[in-house]
């Protein structure tokens, strides 16, 4: 199956996803220094690209930056006065993301903030309130339900809230994993249920990230 989904994202790929050469070198930029290779593929990145866009999304967030990857996908959807920041816990993830922004063009943009998130959004909602209009959350997965309700709080009406890597590899729906990352998706999910005026859905994905998925929440639709 595995082979089957990578040839199928290919070809999808091939059709739909102009080459980017700045997202190309980021890649190339992380390999060289070492960094993991679990930034989110040109399908996911296609995929938020269009999410973000749809909503017009002028301020956006990101908890988990690595090397940067997403953060381009997310910021190049910006307008010209529009703002991103972005949260990484480890400097030298933190390092290569800001010569990766700054080679895109993006550095006036986008700020990548260095520490635990956790630490940092409390600060967020005193300089930006509710101003966010999309938030992706791809971080230290047994964070998640902290995130999402952090992510509530600096959002508003028709903000786009994107939790990754909600399926991990279907794992999900074994309600006695003792996995860690599994845990945070069981217990974002009754955050999730209880969170007033958000509708979410989760979407299984295949490909070259394996099988696993995102969640996808609209805040302030009055149904659903
Ligand atoms: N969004 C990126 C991938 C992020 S990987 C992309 O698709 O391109 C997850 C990142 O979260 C790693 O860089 C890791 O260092 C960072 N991280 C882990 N724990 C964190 C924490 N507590 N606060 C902020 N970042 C954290
Ligand atoms: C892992 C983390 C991610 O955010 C991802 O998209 C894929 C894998 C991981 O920690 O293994
Ligand atoms: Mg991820």
């Amino acid at each position: 199956m595995e082979a089957q989904w990578n040839a199928v994202e290919q070809y999808f790929t091939s059709w739909l996803i102009p080459d980017q050469p700045v997202l190309e070198e980021a890649i190339q930029a992380m390999q060289q220094a070492g960094l993991p290779a679990i930034q989110i593929s040109p399908a996911e990145g296609q995929l938020l690209s269009i999410l973000a866009r749809s909503i017009k999304a002028r301020t956006i967030l990101e908890i988990g930056t690595l090397g940067g990857y997403s953060a381009i996908w997310l910021a190049r959807t910006l307008p010209i006065d529009g703002k991103m920041v972005t949260l990484e816990a480890n400097p030298k993830h933190a390092d290569v993301a800001r010569a990766n922004i700054a080679n895109a063009g993006l550095s006036g943009q986008v700020q990548v903030r260095v520490g635990p998130a956790l630490d940092h959004l409390p600060n967020l909602l005193k300089e930006f309130g509710a101003a966010f209009d999309f938030v992706f959350i791809d971080a230290d997965k047994p964070n998640n339900k902290a995130y999402f309700e952090w992510a509530v709080k600096l959002t508003h009406p028709g903000s786009m809230i994107i939790i990754d890597n909600v399926v991990r590899s279907g794992e999900v729906a074994n309600l006695a994993s003792r996995d860690s990352s599994v845990q945070g998706v069981h217990q974002l999910m009754p955050a999730l249920a209880a969170a007033s005026a958000i509708s979410a859905a989760a979407v299984q994905t295949v490909g070259s990230k394996g099988y696993d998925g995102f969640a996808i929440c609209l805040v302030g639709a009055s149904e659903g």
